[in-house]
């Protein structure tokens, strides 16, 4: 047999799993929509089913959509998104957006019964050490899907997480009910100020006290990046930051994606795609 460079999509519902699938880290994979609605004006929530292979995603790692056209035009590239939770019991991932261009715009358009290509999973997900007793999550914006499935790891391991979450109001506070299972949850709201970062940086520093805070994970805010590398080498305590970027190929050829990085006091560029998205929280420079 010659050697295999391309493969036919897998479907969802069609395809077996072959040996040659076996081998590689992502699978592009044709996904028929279970759900997809509103959770408020910005974000919609997409479940669909999935391939083995994408239901081995880890969280932290990202898929990327082949978004429909929202209009007559063509839509280039695919665009990335981080798995919001994955049910390996029913064969779904699902996903988190907010709505803020064409290629997200042609994607809420997809109805129950529709098929999505998806390419994944891609990048390297968060890290999670079993001896830790309670770690601190804290996010904002499109950085709560990203951070949400950390509640599954958290879980597999038994570990307890506080979960900082900001938002401009209520209903932008997302991901809060995947966190209540596994610790608790802090909404902090521009609407009240609590978002401010010198509240932030209260709350943090209460839980640094009460050692409840063996590992800080955040994405989404550079002010709460920032705020959260402090502390971390303040305290020397372990951290990781999922970085957003914008992306071409997500697979590592393009180099679309590459940030600057200060690891060892010496600047380097990094592929947020396949180097990442989650970094070190002390190497990652802010934006
Ligand atoms: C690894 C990764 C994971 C992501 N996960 C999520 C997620 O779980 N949920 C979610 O809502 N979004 C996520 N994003 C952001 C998402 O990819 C962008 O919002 C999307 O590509 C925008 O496409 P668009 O065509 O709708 O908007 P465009 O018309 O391309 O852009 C509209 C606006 O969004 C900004 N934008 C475009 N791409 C990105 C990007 N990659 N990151 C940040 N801003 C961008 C543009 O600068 C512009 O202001 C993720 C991005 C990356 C790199
Ligand atoms: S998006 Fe192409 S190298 Fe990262």
């Amino acid at each position: 047999m010659g050697e295999i460079f391309a493969s036919a999509p897998f479907i969802v519902g069609k395809s077996e799993p072959s040996l040659v699938e076996a081998d590689i880290p992502a699978q592009e994979a044709v996904c028929p929509v279970i759900a997809h609605d509103w959770v408020n004006d910005e974000y919609k929530h997409l479940v669909v089913a999935a391939s083995p292979k994408a239901l081995a995603v880890r969280p932290g790692q990202f898929f990327n959509l082949l978004c429909p056209s929202p209009d007559a035009g063509e839509l280039w590239l695919r665009r990335p998104q981080s798995v919001y939770r994955i049910d390996g019991a029913r064969g779904r991932i699902e996903f988190l957006y907010k709505c803020v261009g064409r290629g997200t715009r042609g994607l809420a358009t997809l109805k129950r019964g529709d098929l999505l290509n998806i390419v994944g999973p891609l990048g390297i997900g968060f890290h999670l050490d079993p001896t830790w007793r309670n770690i601190v999550v804290l996010g904002r914006g499109v950085g709560l899907a990203t951070l949400a499935p950390i509640s599954q790891l958290a879980a597999g391991y038994g570990v307890g997480v506080t979960a900082i979450l900001s938002a401009r109001n209520r209903d932008l506070v997302m991901g809060d009910d995947l966190f209540a299972k596994v610790g608790t949850v802090v909404p902090v709201l521009d609407a009240d100020r609590s978002s401010d970062v010198e509240n932030v940086e209260r709350i943090l520093e209460g839980l640094i006290a009460a050692k409840c805070a063996d590992a800080f994970y955040t994405c989404g805010s550079n002010r709460l990046m920032q705020l959260m590398k402090r502390l971390a080498w303040q305290h020397r305590i372990p951290g990781q930051v999922a970085m957003e970027q914008v992306m071409a190929c997500g697979l590592g050829p393009c180099y679309v994606c590459v940030r600057t990085f200060e690891v060892n006091g010496r600047k380097e560029l990094r592929r947020v795609c396949i180097e990442g998205p989650v970094f070190d929280l002390q190497e990652a420079v802010g934006w």
